[in-house]
């Protein structure tokens, strides 16, 4: 709360215009990305830029992590030249072994276990739309991925009611679940998504097929029959549910276009709190 009640106060300042506050002023990123990546290169690059720093961008051709060059020594190098690394990777090991050998602080930017950056901005958003996170139920529908585990790490932190509506066999990590139901938050795993979203405060989904599972596309769109989020589920969640979606969306797949562009939809907002969270996480990093 301590890290979003900071990215409400910053928000706020970049949004009045106001560019007085360069905490980063004389500093340097540098973000490395070994999967594609929109939201996350140019929410880091240009919030750490609008607080006074540099960032620099490494492409998955660049550094060709744990093939050109072993993480370890990846880590060390980057850490001599800046002052944050930020990365995006496949295994979750990876980002581990990044923030074991780097002296500098290391940021997730998404691995294949989760996604903690995006879970603190949809945070953010629930504030701002909702005024809470506690007591809110939240209904993902689709694939139990990263961002299932980072909305279960969330709820192993703060108390509500999470439904992760899944075809079987798509169910998230056992035991990131039990780490949420052990905290005391309410965790469902279900396979019926029109059960699942009644009364919900958000229905969130993401894409069927995550990066890395692109071969698995066409499979998965035969798997997932049944849990695309469209506006006949959207009104079985009720009057009071918004939309949310990590985005890259596949319109006409997990998602249809009329739920994205209704009116209680709140992915672009929730797109922007991207950087409005990160900024608030690089400032705890720093300890500025
Ligand atoms: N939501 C998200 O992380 O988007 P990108 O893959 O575009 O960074
Ligand atoms: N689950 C998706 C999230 C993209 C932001 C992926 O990993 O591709």
């Amino acid at each position: 709360m301590k890290i979003l009640n900071r990215a409400i106060e910053v928000k706020a300042m970049i949004k009045s215009g106001d560019r007085s506050f360069q905490p980063f002023k004389g500093k340097s990123m540098a973000m490395v990305f070994a999967k594609p990546s929109m939201r996350t290169r140019v929410s880091f690059e240009t919030g750490f830029f609008l607080l006074g720093g540099h960032a620099v961008y490494l492409g998955p051709d660049d550094i060709q992590m744990g093939k050109r060059e072993e993480t370890r020594d990846v880590a060390r190098v980057l850490s001599g030249y800046n002052d944050i690394i930020m990365a995006r990777v496949f295994a979750h090991q990876d980002i581990l072994d990044l923030a074991k050998y780097a002296p500098v602080p290391v940021i997730n930017g998404l691995t294949d276990y989760n996604h903690p950056c995006q879970i603190m901005a949809d945070a953010l958003t629930m504030i701002e739309h909702i005024g809470r996170i506690e007591n809110t139920k939240v209904v993902y529908v689709g694939d139990g991925n990263n961002i299932v585990h980072s909305w279960l790490l969330l709820a192993a932190v703060i108390p509500f009611h999470f439904v992760c509506a899944c075809p079987k066999g798509f169910e998230p990590d056992a035991k990131t679940v039990e780490i949420a139901r052990s905290a005391g938050s309410k965790i469902e795993i279900t396979n019926d998504p029109k059960e699942a979203v009644k009364g919900a405060d958000v229905v969130y989904t993401d894409v069927w097929a995550s990066m890395g599972q692109k071969e698995e596309a066409e499979y998965r769109k035969q798997v997932f029959q049944g849990f695309m989020v469209d506006e006949a589920l959207m009104e079985m969640a009720g009057p009071k549910a918004f939309l949310m979606h990590c985005l890259p969306a596949e319109r006409g797949v997990e998602v249809t276009d009329g739920a994205i562009e209704a009116p209680n939809s709140i992915v672009f907002p929730q797109a922007e709190n991207r950087m409005h969270a990160q900024n608030a996480i690089m400032l705890h990093v720093l300890g500025a």
